[in-house]
Formats: structure tokens, sequence, C-alpha cells
């Protein structure tokens, strides 16, 4: 444990354990913040929110195995520890906890946490075991870091409805608050996979956000279809170069089940694979009202 300045950057489980303690024992609210860390302004976003909720702000800084699949990027993925110290330490956050894999999860570890219904749908069926991955390691991280709340992004969207279901199912004791996404001047969601785009790639990359924007504007002249709204924005998307759309959804926002009619605020959420990263992004479509 060391203190860099006025923030405290923690790497193992009984340190964080303690401070927590500590820190409930002299009557502090903990704001909870979890990332895999390649800090960027989406993350930042939460920060600031989490600053204005809890006398101490926590943020947890850790590459979960558990939640990436055999053929996707956990060995590539960005890490720069001092770098997001940095980031961290300029929007006020209190402590870092950045955690060991083989401490999180030792040789004979077997428990995982798991959803029924909702990581059926939307990124499950393309990213076996990535929401069990998540619920389980949110799970922990909840049970080491102790928040009375906790924060996380829009831009995830199946991510928040189903810790917000874990939560409510758990009988967990922490506010869990959604914030909306943070985007680029062009649109582009803000992800710390961005960095792995060349620049052709990063321009087709827009269109995600794009044919979102679209599908609210026909949405405005009208068209309510869901299959003509995914259609529109499935020609658009794939007209562009290098891109791959694993799927274009329009569903109920708290189930994520399909729907045919945008007829209230719906769900409109995609996953297209622009080169080799698999980008997502999603949007609340709203009817005119009559
Ligand atoms: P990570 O991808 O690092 O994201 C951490 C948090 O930042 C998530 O709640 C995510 O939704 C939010 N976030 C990412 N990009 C954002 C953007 N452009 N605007 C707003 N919020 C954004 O999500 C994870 O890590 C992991 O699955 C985790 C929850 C830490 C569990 O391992």
């Amino acid at each position: 444990m060391h203190a860099e300045a006025n923030i405290l950057t923690i790497s193992t489980i009984d340190q964080m354990q303690q401070e927590s303690a500590r820190l409930l024992d002299a009557g502090k609210t903990i704001a909870f913040v979890p990332t895999m860390g390649w800090l960027h302004e989406g993350h930042l976003a939460l920060m600031r929110e989490g600053r204005k909720h809890g006398d101490t702000l926590i943020v947890s800084i850790f590459v979960n195995p558990t939640q990436f699949g055999p053929t996707e990027d956990f060995q590539d993925y960005p890490r720069d520890l001092d770098r997001d110290v940095t980031l961290a330490k300029s929007v006020g956050v209190d402590v870092i906890f950045a955690p060991e894999a083989k401490a999180m999860y030792d040789k004979a570890y077997q428990t995982h946490v798991d959803l029924e219904m909702l990581p059926r749908h939307l990124c499950g069926p393309s990213r076996p075991g990535h929401f069990r991955g998540v619920a389980t390691v949110v799970t922990k991280l909840f049970n080491i870091v102790r928040p009375q709340v906790a924060f996380f992004g829009e831009k995830d969207y199946q991510q928040l409805v189903i810790i917000r279901r874990m939560v409510r199912d758990l009988n967990l004791d922490i506010r869990v608050i959604g914030v909306p996404t943070v985007r680029e001047s062009d649109g582009l969601a803000m992800s710390s996979r961005n960095t792995y785009l060349s620049e052709e790639e990063r321009r087709s990359a827009r269109s995600l956000f794009q044919s979102l924007q679209q599908a609210q504007d026909s949405l405005a002249e009208g068209i309510t279809v869901a299959g003509e709204l995914i259609h529109g924005a499935s020609e658009f998307i794939g007209s562009k170069p290098h891109v791959q759309i694993d799927y274009i959804a329009i569903c109920d926002p708290e189930t994520l089940e399909d729907v045919d009619r945008v007829e209230g605020p719906t769900l409109m959420a995609l996953a297209v694979r622009v080169g080799k990263t698999r980008l997502i992004d999603n949007a609340i479509l709203k009817p005119m009202e009559d």
C-alpha cells in the first residue's frame, strides 16, 4: 500500500477490506466505480458522478479474466496503472484498488453468479460466459469494497441491467446509478477498445452512433416497425468498409426481449465488429408524443 499524494493505491484484498472496514467504522459512505482500466472520459464521468455521492470514492482497476472468452482480447487488453492513477487522481478519486488475478481467483475457485434470462439476449449469445464473469467479479468487488453506491455506464446497457437485477435478486444493500454514454466529438462511444482501431476502421466506427440517430429520425417520421428500423441500420452500417454486424436489436429496456414495434421508450442496441475490434452502442428510442 502506498499513498500517491492524496490517492491511495491498494493491491491486496486484505488491505482493501481493512481500509473499507476502517472507513465504514468512521461513518464514511463509500462510492464505487469498477473498471478494467485504460481510463478515458467515459470512466471519468462515472468517477465525477461518484465524487458527488460518497465521502470516499473508490475505483477498482482489474482486467477480469473470467469475462473474456478464449478467443477474446484478454492478453492484448491495454493496461497502464500509472497513467490510470494519474487520471483518477485528477477527478478526486481517494482509493484505487488493483488486485492481482491470482488473488481474486485461486486455484480451487469454483463459485459463480449466473442470471437466468438477461444474459440470453444481445451480447450474451456471441459472448458465452461473459455476463457470468461480470456478475461474479462485481459481486466479489462489492463484498471487498463494501460500497453504499456504485456507478455503471449506460454504454454497456446490458451489463447495467444485469447488475441492477442481480443487486435486487441477491438483496445487496447497494444503490446502482447508471451514467449516460460519453462520446467522441463525432459520436463514437468512448471505449478502451477504440485504441485498437486503424484510421479507416475508426471512420467506419462512426456508423454505429449514426445508425442509432437515423433510427430515432425514422421513428420521428412515423416508422415504428422494429424490423424496418433494424433493416435501415443494417444497410447503413453494412455499407462501410471492414464491418461485420454481430446484432442489431430493438427491445424492451428492462427484460431485453425483442419488440415488434416501438411504442414507448425502447432500447436499440447493436454490436459490430470493425476489423478485429468488437464495438457496442445503444440508445433509448422515444416515439413522438401524440
Ligand atoms: P470497463 O469496460 O472498464 O468499464 C467500466 C465502466 O465504465 C462500466 O460501467 C462501463 O459501462 C463504463 N463506461 C465505459 N465506456 C463508457 C462511456 N463511453 N460512457 C460512459 N460509461 C462508460 O465494464 C467493465 O469495465 C467491466 O465489465 C466491469 C464492470 C469493471 C467488471 O469487470
